[in-house]
């Protein structure tokens, strides 16, 4: 009745249908968490890992040589000196057997002392005391009691166990009982505890030596990405930063600074060129508005007024996006302030614009730069939407951004599309709402330039959502 009780489980139903689908999957899961927990306890640093690789190996050799060796170097010399001593003892029985008169007995006790160094007695026939406890680590007594066996096969008593320098071996005779004492030392190998120093001492020195050449070795990979985590941030590279280390990583920090090079002069080609077509066109619309003032009806006039000035509006953003304003070094920025002058120009348009922001208002960024990327963003918003959002989260080390309004949206596959430079979607062109289509181009260069990036996805309000990540 209890058993009928018990469900049977899913999985043990799939198993029954499967056969052996079961434990194949309990193993890949089993490798599964154990892979999970290498790589929790695994230290996530280079330096530890590559030391983790030099001293697992030596400790492992190690161990195992120092295992084998004692066991049989060890045992080898113990038995050597049991034997020993056990063929002293075995004599000295004989002798006692063959000259048992007290006078003879006292030259055998001299004997023993002086020429063996055993000091033996002798004790009347009481019964041999029980056998005390074994010792844990009793190569010393196994071999001992097995060459006595062995060698004078007569009921024996044995008590090697503490600390003390002295083994009590008693063996009981005919009509009496030998008591001998004998040095540890000639009964078992000692100095084993001078080879154990030899290897630790020798790994503290290798150990030593491998920390040292590693922490040469790990040095450049360190700088090479702080070079590379500063260019990517915007900010000027390390004085002293030059390839070093070994040759993988001198051609990582050459080609590194050969990119750096190309990018750099990608970007000042850009900005000339750019520089360049602007200054020829403000030339010329220059000369447009002084032979404007001077002639045509007001109608005119205020038109091509308006033409001149969108078309300046222009050439400023080209200047802007060219310039890329990579030049100006990071500061603090009012995140606060910033977000309530925004809601007040909103609240002038008559515009619903609403504005929250969690953690420090006080982030640090390239504050121009950053502005311009929040104003492009919000500044698209309210041109395609009627009702914006703006909601900033700064928490240690990281700041979030998200504009979201209500407008049309932009559909997912043109999403990357509108980031290119003079990128406008059709209906924007309809519009005719006067712009260039570098805004976005804009918002993203400054935020990758800060080490972030900005990413286009449907807000909840209906339309578009921009979410700015950046590290500061
Ligand atoms: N919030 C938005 N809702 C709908 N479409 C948008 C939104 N923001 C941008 N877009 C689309 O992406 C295109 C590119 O935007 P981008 O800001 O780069 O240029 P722009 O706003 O047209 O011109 P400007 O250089 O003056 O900013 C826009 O033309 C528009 O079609
Ligand atoms: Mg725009």
């Amino acid at each position: 009745m209890a058993s009928s009780d018990v469900p049977m489980r899913d999985d043990d139903a799939g198993a029954a249908e499967t056969g052996f689908a079961r434990p194949q999957a309990g193993a890949a899961r089993a490798m599964r968490r154990q892979r999970r927990l290498v790589e929790r306890w695994m230290p996530k640093r280079l330096y530890a890992r590559s030391l983790i690789i030099v001293i697992a190996p030596m400790i492992l050799l190690q161990s195992v040589i120092a295992f084998v060796f004692m066991e049989r170097h060890w045992q080898t010399v113990t038995e050597r000196l049991s034997t020993a001593v056990t063929r002293d003892i075995a004599a000295i029985i004989d002798m006692i057997e063959t000259w048992p008169r007290e006078a003879d007995l006292s030259e055998v006790i001299r004997i023993a002392q002086e020429r063996l160094q055993l000091k033996i007695d002798l004790l009347p026939p009481d019964p041999l005391p029980a056998p005390g406890s074994k010792p844990f680590f009793s190569i010393l007594d196994h071999s001992l009691s097995e060459q006595i066996t062995r060698q004078i096969n007569r009921p024996f008593w044995l008590d090697t166990v503490g600390d003390s320098s002295i083994v009590e071996i008693r063996v009981r005779l005919d009509d009496k009982v030998l008591r001998v004492f004998a040095r540890r030392s000639h009964t078992y190998a000692s100095n084993t505890h001078i080879f154990l120093l030899w290897m630790v001492g020798t790994s503290l020195v290798l150990i030593a030596i491998a920390v040292a050449f590693l922490r040469n070795q790990i040095r450049p990979i360190l700088q090479l990405a702080e070079a590379a985590e500063s260019f990517g941030k915007g900010r000027p590279m390390p004085n002293d930063f030059r390839p070093r280390g070994a040759d993988e990583v001198r051609r990582a920090g050459a080609a590194f600074i050969q990119m750096r090079e190309r990018i750099e002069r990608q970007i000042e080609q850009r900005t000339a060129m750019l520089s360049g077509v602007s200054h020829d066109l403000r030339t010329i619309l220059t000369r447009f508005k002084l032979q404007l003032a001077l002639g045509g009806s007001k109608a005119d006039r205020d038109a091509l007024n308006q033409d001149i000035d969108d078309m300046q509006s222009m050439l400023e953003g080209y200047l802007a996006f060219a310039r890329g304003e990579t030049g100006e070094s990071p500061g603090s920025f009012d995140l606060a302030a910033f977000l309530d002058k925004q809601a007040e120009e909103a609240r002038l348009r008559k515009r619903a614009l609403k504005t929250s922001l969690t953690g420090s208002p006080d982030v640090i960024v390239r504050p121009n730069a950053f502005s311009r990327l929040l104003a492009n963003v919000i500044g698209n918003a309210f041109r395609y939407a009627r009702t914006v959002e703006v909601t900033a989260t700064h928490t240690r080390g990281a700041l979030l951004v998200v504009v979201d309004d209500d407008g049309p949206g932009i559909p997912p596959e043109k999403r990357e599309e509108v980031f290119k430079p003079f990128v406008r979607l059709d209906d924007a062109r309809n519009q005719d709402s006067g712009g260039t289509g570098l805004g976005l181009a804009i918002a993203r260069d400054i935020a990758r330039s800060h080490g972030g990036d900005i990413v286009l996805e449907d807000s909840p309000l209906g339309g578009l959502r921009a979410v700015i990540r950046i590290p500061a």
